[in-house]
């Protein structure tokens, strides 16, 4: 087994810094150098007029982000958790039904699919499993080509889902121009995440704020579901109470929670108005105290009211999603580490969910 690890301590820091092997399988011989094609082969001549996504957990975070993708682009698309679309499925209509797994085996979202099925819709997995159930039982797969994954905590699958979910919009929803500035983004990613994760300071965050009463993760658009993505890793792991939150949602409820005990971790991309109302978001918990991280590329004035920056390079704002989450990754190892957790097999969890 510590073969297997690759000198690291655990499967989840070896599969951390697998990213950028993984992001360049996913992407090889799919998009071009020019950056004005994508190949994902029979996947990419779906024509889809409408998407439901429907996953669990982590892939269920990538189900919000590949439906940010498609709304963005015009098509209505909207993600669903798995679990609650197998017993109270909407009105499918002409929609493309979209299961993401990584293993391909769990059993809410094959109930979902066949749910999906039964009602006449055409299926497409995005798993990781050549072979697996849902693979067979689907209309089409696109696979995310992330190597296995042994860590109970998804991270390189994650990142290989937000990459093969843009592929997927830009072969099939996107024009040349948006293909233009986004695949030259994808094509830096490895790059962006090895800067990353060769840079980061998320350990000694992690160590100063491990016994936190509790963690706060807020963000905008694509980094809404990163913040999703964040709070889940830690509390999987650690142990520690841990939300995710749309920034704007704080001052509806959450707000109340806040104090110096809990660190929030706000994700901020790009100088635009996104950036902007986030950074308001800073300063309402800044004047409650709260320790605030700013995970950010520097192009807002984030850092001016930030106690501390977990920093990224400047990239496209969907490419920046896999970046700020690389951070979130640290964070939540480092958090888990601390306080002596058995990272790669944390209680009560499965790697693969094979019951309802
Ligand atoms: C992620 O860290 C979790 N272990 C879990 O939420 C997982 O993503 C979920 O069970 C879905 O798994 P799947 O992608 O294999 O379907």
């Amino acid at each position: 087994e510590e073969t297997g690890k690759s000198g690291y301590d655990h499967y989840m820091l070896k599969e951390i810094n697998e990213q950028p092997r993984a992001l360049r399988q996913c992407l090889r011989a799919r998009v071009d150098e020019l950056g004005s094609s994508v190949d994902i082969d029979t996947v990419g001549d779906l024509s889809p007029s409408g998407l439901q996504f429907v996953a669990c957990g982590t892939s269920y975070h990538a189900a919000l982000y590949g439906a940010r993708l498609f709304e963005q682009a015009g098509i209505p698309a909207r993600a669903y958790l798995a679990s609650e679309y197998a017993t109270s499925p909407p009105p499918i209509g002409d929609d493309l039904v979209v299961g993401i797994t990584q293993s391909g085996e769990t059993a809410d979202t094959l109930s979902a699919l066949r749910e999906a099925k039964r009602r006449g819709a055409e299926t497409l997995a995005v798993t990781n499993t050549v072979g697996s159930t849902a693979t067979r039982e689907c209309d089409h797969a696109l696979y995310i080509r992330s190597g296995p994954e042994i860590g109970v905590a998804a991270t390189k699958t994650f990142a290989g889902q937000l990459a093969a979910l843009n592929l997927f919009a830009l072969a099939t929803a996107e024009d040349s121009q948006t293909r233009r500035s986004v695949i030259p983004a994808l094509r830096d990613l490895p790059g962006d995440i090895q800067s990353v994760l060769d840079n980061s300071t998320a350990a000694e965050i992690a160590e100063q704020y491990a016994d936190a009463e509790s963690f706060f993760f807020i963000g905008r658009r694509y980094q809404y579901p990163v913040a999703l993505e964040g709070a889940l890793k830690l509390k999987e792991i650690s142990y520690e109470h841990a939300e995710g939150f749309a920034a704007g949602e704080l001052k509806h409820g959450p707000l109340a929670l806040v104090t110096d005990q809990t660190p929030v971790f706000a994700l901020v991309v790009g100088d635009g108005e996104i950036a902007r109302k986030t950074v308001g978001n800073i300063k309402e918990v800044e004047a409650r105290d709260a320790p605030v991280v700013a995970v950010t590329d520097g192009q807002s004035d984030a850092e001016l009211y930030a106690d501390h920056v977990l920093e990224i390079p400047e990239t496209h704002p969907r490419a920046a999603a896999l970046l700020t989450n690389v951070q979130l990754q640290l964070v939540a190892y480092h958090v888990a580490n601390n306080l002596g957790r058995p990272i790669d097999k944390p209680r009560n969890l499965a790697k693969s969910v094979t019951v309802e």
